[in-house]
């Protein structure tokens, strides 16, 4: 989609006019829209609207609520441009978009791009019947200033770049095989002069002492891949080496300790906090952002079989620690283990992890917030910050040393899983900050907010891979290097 951004009406087959709390933008009353916008009653909820067919200058005008004062965000005009893609579906071409004065031009401008691509992101494409419909091509802003055209486009290549993890999300498990995610992982380092990946066989990761890895990774037909991708930009300046970690468990039966049937589909999106880190490297290439940057991402299928790990084994972990198995469902925490312990010895200064580690943390902040973790105050506040100024909402969650006592084990320094159901989220974060070395660490437990079972009233109304994580990492990076 190419954003450009002029002072008149330009020539559109869709011209969109915002109903904010002050009404219709300066100049967009035309063809009687801000008596009908009245009528209908627009205003009172971001994403009605109201559309009027007309010839000219555009085939279609949309009326699009942007909510009431007190809700007025990002959100709102991201689920009001979501809903005018879906409204004119059939058209396409190119839409102006008049800006008007309820939010900051260019936070606007970043929320329209956001709502069009994301909100027109079609999860069908195993559909024989698919229909894809695209969103605009070309999409102009009325009334802003010249320079929102260049942070429009880089939102647009973001949220490219998110509709791509989503599609690695929706895959099922037979078709992203870890050796399938590492092959993507290459063909996006073949695309940017200074990316590069490979991936970690099972012979190299076991020399390499990844033990827990090894111990989720052994049940499955489909051998795992320990894929690290490194972002070298001649630009870069300072010591900040960013390291993205993720869990990528292609399928998550649970193993041994096997998941109820209910839903166990969705567990083919047990893979989306690496699927974000894998797309969101391409992204920060894309976008040229001036930031070194590490990727580990660990992907496996935690399958049951004669060959898989047991409740009761004992592993080793690259770092040295040793690690009982109470439980084989807790096993993104293992896949962790040793991708974070990797990531600091392949030389990243400040780490940020996206796993969807635990069915605790869906239930505590549901399909809005990620929480965040972390082992230094400030660092978990730059992630947070980054979420919220992104649109991938993330909180901030505590972490105490007493927590690690629910850890201990009888036979090894650790245990995998507590019996107590107390602070999942915490308890997991605690033994992941076990492996994490020097320097500071964050962790964002995506399990509500990456692979949606419902879909959400919002931009994201469709069901499964949401993106979660390359808005959040697009934003943090671009910060760092500043
Ligand atoms: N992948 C799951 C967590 C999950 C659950 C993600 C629901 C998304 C939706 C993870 O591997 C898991 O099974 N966690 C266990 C941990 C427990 C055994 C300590 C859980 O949350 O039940
Ligand atoms: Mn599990
Ligand atoms: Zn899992």
């Amino acid at each position: 989609m190419r954003v450009e951004v002029a002072d008149a009406f330009p020539d559109a087959d869709v011209l969109a006019i915002p109903v904010g709390p002050n009404g219709i933008a300066a100049g967009g009353d035309v063809h009687g829209a801000a008596r009908i916008a009245a009528e209908e009653d627009v205003a009172a909820k971001a994403g009605r609207t109201a559309v009027l067919y007309a010839e000219e200058p555009s085939k279609r005008f949309v009326l699009v609520g942007l909510g009431p004062a007190d809700e007025l965000d990002a959100d709102g005009v991201r689920t009001a441009a979501a809903s005018v893609a879906g409204a004119t579906e059939r058209v396409g071409g190119t839409l102006a978009w008049v800006l008007d004065d309820s939010l900051p031009t260019e936070e606007q401008a970043r929320a329209v791009v956001d709502g069009l691509i994301l909100g027109t992101y079609d999860p069908g494409s195993w559909k024989t019947s698919a229909d894809h419909e695209h969103p605009f091509e070309r999409l102009v802003f009325v009334g802003g200033d010249a320079s929102l055209a260049e942070s429009a486009s880089r939102a647009a290549t973001i949220a490219v770049g998110a509709n791509r993890a989503r599609d690695l999300s929706n895959m099922g498990a037979n078709i992203l095989t870890p050796e399938k995610l590492a092959q993507r992982a290459s063909e996006i380092a073949g695309e940017h002069e200074h990316l590069t990946a490979e991936a970690l066989e099972p012979d190299e990761f076991t020399e390499l002492g990844m033990g827990a890895f090894a111990g989720v990774a052994q049940g499955s037909h489909n051998p795992a891949r320990m894929i690290v991708m490194r972002y070298e930009p001649p630009a870069a300046q300072g010591d900040v080496v960013l390291g993205l970690v993720g869990k990528a468990v292609t399928f998550d039966t649970g193993g041994i300790s096997i998941k109820k049937a209910l839903y166990m589909e969705d567990m083919k999106g047990d893979m989306s906090g690496g699927g974000a880190v894998v797309e969101s490297m391409g992204v920060l290439a894309e976008l040229g952002v001036p930031q070194r940057t590490l990727a580990v991402v660990g992907a496996t299928e935690n399958a049951v079989g004669g060959g898989a790990f047991r409740p009761g084994d004992i592993l080793t972990a690259m770092n040295g620690k040793t690690i009982e198995i109470t439980n084989t469902d807790a096993e993104g925490r293992l896949v962790l283990a040793d991708a974070l312990q990797y990531a600091r010895t392949l030389g990243a200064t400040h780490i940020v992890d996206f796993a969807t580690l635990t069915g605790a943390m869906n239930s505590a902040m549901g399909d809005v917030y990620a929480g965040v973790m972390g082992n230094d105050d400030a660092w978990r506040d730059q992630i947070v910050a980054a979420g919220e100024a992104s649109g991938d909402h993330a909180w901030p969650w505590p972490m105490h040393r007493r927590y690690r006592a629910l850890i201990d084990s009888a036979f090894a320094d650790m245990k995998n899983s507590s019996v107590r159901g107390q602070a999942g989220p915490i308890y997991a974060a605690s033994f992941l900050q076990e492996f994490v070395g020097e320097g500071p660490w964050a962790h964002v437990d995506v399990a509500g907010t990456a692979f949606f079972t419902w879909g959400r009233p919002d931009y994201l109304t469709q069901k499964g891979g949401t993106g979660y994580g390359v808005r959040l990492i697009a934003e943090l990076a671009t910060n760092l290097s500043a």
